[in-house]
């Protein structure tokens, strides 16, 4: 049932805010996280490793950022097809998570079995609860997201990075790097995200109104920086498999070392940038972008929209959010750009060519 909307992925869009406000309080009692504190004792590893694949590796990316901010807690981060034939040196003191919605990706699952009996613990963050995945864990945490129809992953995404940052902050506070007072805000306002998600889907027609126009180009990049950066490459792989627009992302710095060579009239560079430390450094890049005449749709918060000031080709202006949950806020606005622009042209959007929901074959 679509509820009403066109499409599955428009449905699992909206619905975001009460899935992610259900999924919250499937995990936070006032501000005790529900997670089995001896199940998962962070004082205990000396470094995490992540495996995935697609949209659920782009969520272990941004988890990077949260652990090693927030928990000082060192992190690698791998795709499950490199991983598990490259047969890594798993070093004592290693905890291993692979985060998955269906539990069952043929890669994802054969990595978790080579850590088996080589790392401590073996984790896991999936959707479906009685999956293999799940199943073959030490410990398994549901993202509580409710079936996932639409082949692109949409609100498994933001219910994965929600469950990962949770996490997160166990750990940071396990660790004894993060304040009682500093949790206390963020998990705080990470329950009023719920109601931010609500305001961003708001942005709704100014949003399509980009994608109609970046729905006519033939190639078009994505920037980010920081925790933006793994969304970066989230907003160019939904793009890319519902409208077969070539998208491909970049680390806003890196813009300068081969990609830049890319720009002209021709392909858009959306920048994700929030106003926070680095946009400035960010703004700089997009003046690299706009001075080769290249169109920069710039999805940032009223701050940003100052200081950047004149000159982009569209400007989404997001809710203002603490920096640290901008990409789960900012997953948003990737998911209806791809979604709108596949529509404007007429492609498949629930069941892309060529793509399955679950890859059970490598
Ligand atoms: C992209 C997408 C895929 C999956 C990937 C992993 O929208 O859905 O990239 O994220 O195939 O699937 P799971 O999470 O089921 O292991």
């Amino acid at each position: 049932d679509k509820g009403g909307y066109k499409h599955f992925m428009a449905k699992e869009i909206a619905e975001q805010p009460t899935v992610l406000a259900d999924a919250l309080s499937a995990y936070l009692v006032g501000d005790t996280i529900n997670i089995d504190q001896q199940a998962i004792d962070f004082t205990k590893i000396d470094r995490l490793t992540m495996v995935a694949c697609g949209t659920a590796y782009y969520a272990c990316l941004t988890a990077k950022y949260w652990f090693e901010k927030l928990a000082r807690l060192p992190v690698e981060v791998d795709v499950a097809s490199e991983f598990r034939y490259r047969e890594p040196p798993i070093l004592p003191g290693t905890a291993s998570l692979f985060v998955s919605q269906s539990g069952e990706t043929a890669d994802t699952l054969a990595a978790l079995r080579y850590c088996k009996g080589k790392a401590d613990s073996i984790l896991s963050v999936v959707n479906v609860e009685t999956s293999s995945i799940a199943r073959e864990s030490d410990v398994a945490l549901p993202i509580h997201a409710g079936i996932e129809i639409g082949v692109a992953s949409t609100k498994a995404f933001t219910c994965q990075l929600n469950v990962l940052l949770l996490l997160a902050i166990q750990a940071a506070s396990q660790r004894g790097e993060m304040t009682p007072e500093d949790r206390s805000a963020l998990l705080s306002d990470l329950r009023s995200l719920p109601g931010l998600f609500n305001a961003a889907l708001q942005r709704d027609a100014t949003i399509e109104a980009a994608a109609i126009k970046i729905s006519e180009a033939r190639d078009v990049l994505f920037l980010g920086r920081g925790l933006m950066y793994p969304l970066a490459y989230e907003g160019a792989l939904k793009l890319k498999e519902i409208s077969y627009i070539h998208a491909e992302a970049y680390a806003s710095g890196e813009l300068k070392h081969g990609p830049i060579a890319l720009i002209d009239k021709t392909v858009p560079v959306i920048v994700m940038a929030p106003h926070d430390a680095l946009f400035d450094k960010t703004v700089s890049n997009m003046q690299e972008v706009m001075a080769r005449g290249g169109k920069v749709c710039l999805v940032t918060n009223a701050a940003g929209a100052e200081v950047a000031g004149e000159g982009t080709w569209q400007t989404v202006i997001m809710p203002d959010v603490d920096d640290r949950l901008a990409p789960l806020l900012y997953a948003v606005p990737a998911q209806l750009l791809a979604y709108h622009a596949a529509v404007a042209k007429g492609t498949d959007v629930d069941q892309p060519r060529n793509l399955a929901k679950s890859v059970t074959v490598e």
